[in-house]
């Protein structure tokens, strides 16, 4: 087979008009004229542009092949590159051979026809709804912005550390963890005050990570600043358009720094990736706000051009407690926000996007910086207007005899962290750092509203079909 050109080659014109070429693709759909000519769309997932193929009954498979196209098939076609006559798509490709590679088996039954599907019924069929415009176009959004990511952090002299994705440590202290056994769940028998876990493949009580933090912070105190991306693991039962038991997340970590200048680099690297965005992604935005949202384009233009909203959390609970608003859960110092809550001052106070500072302790993991006044620690989380916390982040206790405290508070074993208090023991320095929900992101740049959308293949309570 000779190499094949991509359409995103053929759309910004990198390949020569007149130029004889060959492209493979799937059909989104066809049109066959009276007059002996089809008309054939053709994508091939490279860009948001579709190729129009034009075949006429001149081809030698055409009545046998040609004519009995359906959309979903795949298809390698040579022909001649031309500009369009019409205006709706700028090049169009007189075909002199059309081979089809792959047949729909009973076209009325394929899942991915070319009318308009929801997005709840998409889920149903991941395996295929890559073939939609809509997801291909998310997904190389999805690639794009990755990409962009790493790139802004490289620029910046971080190290990309590939944290594990087993760990016997609860880092969030959530105790929502997957367990990760060799142990025989079929034949197993309990018995009581025996450690069966010294017997399993770790010798030792074994999870899919919940975060890669703490690993992370080893490298910080030697290599400065550094990042790591993988996909992170929550047993929590919470079946929400904001929730996944598996989701990509971007922690970076970062030494000789507090919480006031890490929430800056919080603000300055969103916006970096949205003004990319703006720039970079034009036709995805337009075809976005026509499908999924009008003012997508003005959303995130807003979170650009607006100063982020920077309140402690103390003023946050005053402004709750003096609001007319009525919530399902009244809050008051020491509670942790929930989305309402959350959004009652992105939407509606601020009207911008909001950094909340200093947490109360208890609602807190065991790691974050103790403030002066004992009760709160130098926590941050990152709001954005409707999707509430995209960022979660702090500067951490690098003081081993406040740290031993809050371990002992929270019952926690010093053994267990042993490696970790090293880090206090041996030369510590203030470092903080944050994790970004990748596709809590997504999910707000694309304004595909359910974050099941903006990964390949979703985990969530009783669903990992895919
Ligand atoms: O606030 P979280 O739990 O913070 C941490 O895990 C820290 N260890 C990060 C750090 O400081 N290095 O999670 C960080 C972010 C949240 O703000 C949210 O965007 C996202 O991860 N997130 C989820 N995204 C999708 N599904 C879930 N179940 C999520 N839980 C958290
Ligand atoms: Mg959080």
């Amino acid at each position: 087979m000779c190499l094949i050109a991509s359409i995103s080659d053929l759309i910004t014109g990198k390949i020569k008009v007149n130029k004889i070429i060959s492209i493979g693709g799937w059909v989104r759909n066809r049109r066959h004229s009276k007059l002996g000519i089809s008309f054939i769309n053709l994508y091939d997932g490279s860009c948001i542009n579709d190729i129009q193929i034009i075949a006429n009954n001149k081809l030698d498979n055409y009545k046998n092949e040609i004519l009995s196209i359906t959309s979903g098939c795949s298809l390698t076609v040579k022909g001649q590159l031309k500009i369009s006559l019409k205006n709706i798509q700028k090049y169009e490709i007189y075909a002199t051979k059309i081979k089809i590679l792959g047949w729909v088996k009973n076209p009325g039954e394929y899942p991915i026809s070319p009318k308009k599907h929801s997005l709840k019924y998409l889920r149903k069929v991941c395996h295929l709804r890559s073939r939609t415009t809509i997801i291909n176009c998310i997904t190389r959004i999805r690639h794009n912005i990755a990409l962009f990511i790493q790139n802004f952090l490289h620029k910046k002299n971080f190290f990309w550390i590939s944290t594990p994705l087993i760990t016997t440590l609860d880092t969030e202290g959530s105790g929502k963890m997957f367990r990760v056994s060799t142990l025989d769940l079929k034949n197993f028998r309990y018995q009581k005050n025996i450690n069966f876990f010294k017997k399993d493949f770790f010798g030792k009580e074994s999870f899919l990570t919940v975060s890669g933090q703490l690993n992370l912070e080893t490298y910080a105190c030697s290599m400065s600043k550094v990042y790591t991306f993988g996909p992170t693991f929550r047993a929590e039962n919470s079946n929400t358009t904001r929730h996944l038991a598996e989701f990509w997340m971007l922690e970076l970590e970062i030494a000789f720094t507090n919480l006031k200048s890490l929430m800056k680099f919080a603000e300055k690297m969103l916006k970096k990736i949205f003004e990319y965005f703006l720039n970079f992604h034009k036709d995805e935005i337009i075809f976005l706000s026509n499908k999924i949202e009008k003012n997508l384009f003005n959303k995130i233009e807003k979170v650009l051009l607006n100063k982020f909203d920077i309140i402690e959390y103390t003023e946050a609970i005053n402004i709750l407690k003096n609001c007319k608003e009525k919530f399902s859960h009244f809050i008051t110092w020491g509670d942790d926000l929930s989305l309402e809550h959350e959004k009652y001052l992105t939407n509606n106070y601020f009207n911008n996007s909001v950094i909340i500072f200093n947490y109360p302790k208890n609602i807190k993991a065991f790691y974050m910086y103790l403030n002066n006044d004992n009760q709160t620690v130098a926590s941050m989380d990152v709001l954005l207007p409707d999707i509430g916390e995209i960022i979660g982040g702090s500067q951490r206790e690098s003081r081993i005899q406040f740290l031993d405290k809050r371990l002992k508070e929270l019952n926690l074993s010093k053994d267990d962290y042993w490696w970790y208090r090293d880090l206090r023991k041996y030369g510590t320095v203030p470092h903080s750092g944050f994790g970004l929900g990748f596709e809590r992101l997504l999910s707000y740049m694309t304004g595909l509203h359910n974050i099941k959308d903006v990964i390949p293949f979703p985990r969530t309570p009783y669903n990992a079909k895919f």
